[in-house]
């Protein structure tokens, strides 16, 4: 409102965020809207060309921040709004340069991931990925049921005495969200691998296993992750810094009966090492919603060609609740970096 002879500032939305969402943006008069018009991901040269001279915009994990796209956009932007909670496409340090502000969208989605961990984690030890294969295939009435057909390792455990110890490369929100839902399953151990800038906290650990009533929370290395783990949940940034942090070398060094479930991004593993390690039974099974590559990974990719492995297309903050509430978070962030108040949720201020 009261713009009258001002030039609106241009926001570019590279998702249609939808009825619920778009009239925050709408409603503003101060701003021409202009958004990507499909329901696909947004082209290069279609964001390239509109970006230019805009004020904010709105965008998600497909789309770099890079020099190019800041030399596209030119010195009219001042506000990024990112639709993810990771922040691997963004080149924080010429956004920093360039003294554009950045939010994110974290904690609204730690709860659907920690649920969809714990899914392909009892997914892939069960036997999920093979056995609806072969339902949908038509063949159920090929297998009577039978004492020791697909079976896999038990997840959870009410034994007297025995343990469960799950593990997290990557112990932050989501992890420790994670690790909550699976007390209950008779989990009684915990470890994780932290990034080695990061400082030990044993106070806290013991804090936080007294809190949730289990023996032991314990930072270890990474052959310590691999080598206890009953399950290893892999929830740490993505990045060139942790590529490949599972590997041959780690995969060797699971149990045979561990499952291994990434939730994080496709590259932290290593596809063809864990394909090698599914296929010759180094590990139980694996379940992954993320995939080094993605999306273009088609029936050819070692890891879906693997029945032991369960893959899905990065659905792990894909309820209706949790997008809603990271498309509100990513149009306050914007709005309000546009307006010279502090985000919301800030990465770079
Ligand atoms: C994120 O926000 O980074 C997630 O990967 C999207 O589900």
């Amino acid at each position: 409102a009261g713009v009258v002879g001002r030039k609106k500032d241009k926001v570019v939305v590279c998702r249609d965020l939808k009825e619920k969402i778009m009239p925050l943006l709408y409603s503003r008069e101060d701003l021409e809207v202009v958004l990507w018009p499909e329901d696909r991901a947004c082209e290069r040269p279609w964001l390239l060309e509109n970006i230019k001279g805009a004020a904010g915009v709105i965008l998600v994990l497909g789309e770099k921040v890079n020099t190019e796209f800041l030399e596209a956009a030119g010195p009219n932007l001042r506000a990024v709004s990112t639709m993810s909670v990771g922040h691997e496409h963004i080149d924080k340090v010429e956004v920093t340069k360039r003294g554009i502000k950045v939010g994110y969208t974290p904690d609204v989605l730690t709860d659907a991931v920690a649920d969809i961990s714990v899914m392909l984690a009892l997914m892939a030890s069960r036997n999920v990925g093979e056995t609806i294969d072969l339902v949908n295939r038509g063949l159920w009435p090929a297998f009577s049921w039978s004492p020791f057909a697909f079976c896999g390792p038990q997840l959870s455990t009410s034994t007297p005495n025995a343990t469960r110890t799950v593990g997290f490369l990557g112990f932050g929100r989501i992890a420790k969200a994670t690790l909550s839902r699976l007390v209950p399953f008779g989990v009684t151990h915990c470890v994780y691998s932290s990034r080695p800038t990061s400082k030990p906290d044993p106070v806290a650990d013991a804090k936080l296993a007294k809190e949730l009533n289990i023996q032991e929370v314990r930072r270890v290395s990474m052959d310590e992750l691999a080598s206890q783990s009953d399950v290893v949940f892999v929830l740490a940034p993505g990045g060139a810094e942790t590529r490949h942090l599972i590997n041959e070398d780690f995969l060797k060094k699971m149990k045979e009966s561990a499952i291994l479930v990434n939730t994080a991004r496709g590259t932290l593993v290593d596809s063809d090492a864990l394909a090698k390690a599914l296929r010759e039974r180094w590990i139980w099974a694996a379940g992954v919603d993320v995939v080094e590559g993605e999306p273009n990974v088609d029936q050819t990719h070692p890891l879906v060609k693997e029945p032991k492995c369960v893959v899905l297309p990065h659905i792990g903050s894909a309820t209706i609740e949790t997008r809603l509430a990271m498309a509100t978070l990513a149009v306050k962030n914007l709005l309000a970096g546009l307006d010279g108040k502090p985000m919301p949720a800030p990465l770079i201020t």
